[in-house]
């Protein structure tokens, strides 16, 4: 790949799910050595400049990340060709992502959970009605996933 990876994830809210991904895929890019992007938004625009849900900022900062700094946004039509991938949350985050996808859209749209062997078409729940045991099974499933794209962006490279 000529083009410098560059991943958005994208959740409704921006706000506990998808900031969680971004994390979870900066650190493991880091751990990995690979250079890239990553940036996170939502679908909806409920929560735009805000930061992250305390429990999402919780949960990050168990694993020693602090994304207090992190600010909600929505994603816009520019992010098909700022992004050269997508990474959907759930299902209806994947449909409403794909629904606004311009023609000629550069970047490649997926469900995040479709990098993990194994868990093909599966969703990150939605834990913002949930407990702290939610926003831990997120950031499992977000990390699981992140270091799976990694491997792949790895693989594409060489
Ligand atoms: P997220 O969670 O999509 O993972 O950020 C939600 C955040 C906010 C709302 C729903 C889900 N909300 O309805 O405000």
């Amino acid at each position: 790949m000529n083009q410098k990876p560059a991943m958005l994830f994208v959740c409704l809210g921006n706000i506990c799910r998808s900031p969680l991904a971004e994390a979870a895929f900066r650190k493991a890019a880091e751990e990995a050595g690979l250079e890239a992007e990553a940036d996170s938004a939502g679908t909806a625009a409920y929560h735009v400049g805000e930061p992250p849900d305390p429990r999402s900022i919780e949960t990050a900062a168990r694993a020693g990340i602090d994304i207090s700094d992190y600010l909600g946004r929505q994603i816009v039509r520019d992010d098909f060709t700022r992004f050269t991938h997508i990474l959907a949350l759930d299902h209806a985050n994947l449909r409403d992502i794909r629904s606004i996808a311009p023609v000629g859209a550069l970047a490649q749209v997926s469900l995040l959970m479709d990098m993990v062997p194994g868990r093909e078409g599966a969703a990150v729940a939605d834990p913002y009605y949930g407990g702290e045991e939610n926003f831990t099974e997120t950031w499992e499933d977000v990390s699981r996933a992140a270091r799976a794209l990694v491997e792949r962006l790895l693989a594409e490279r060489s």
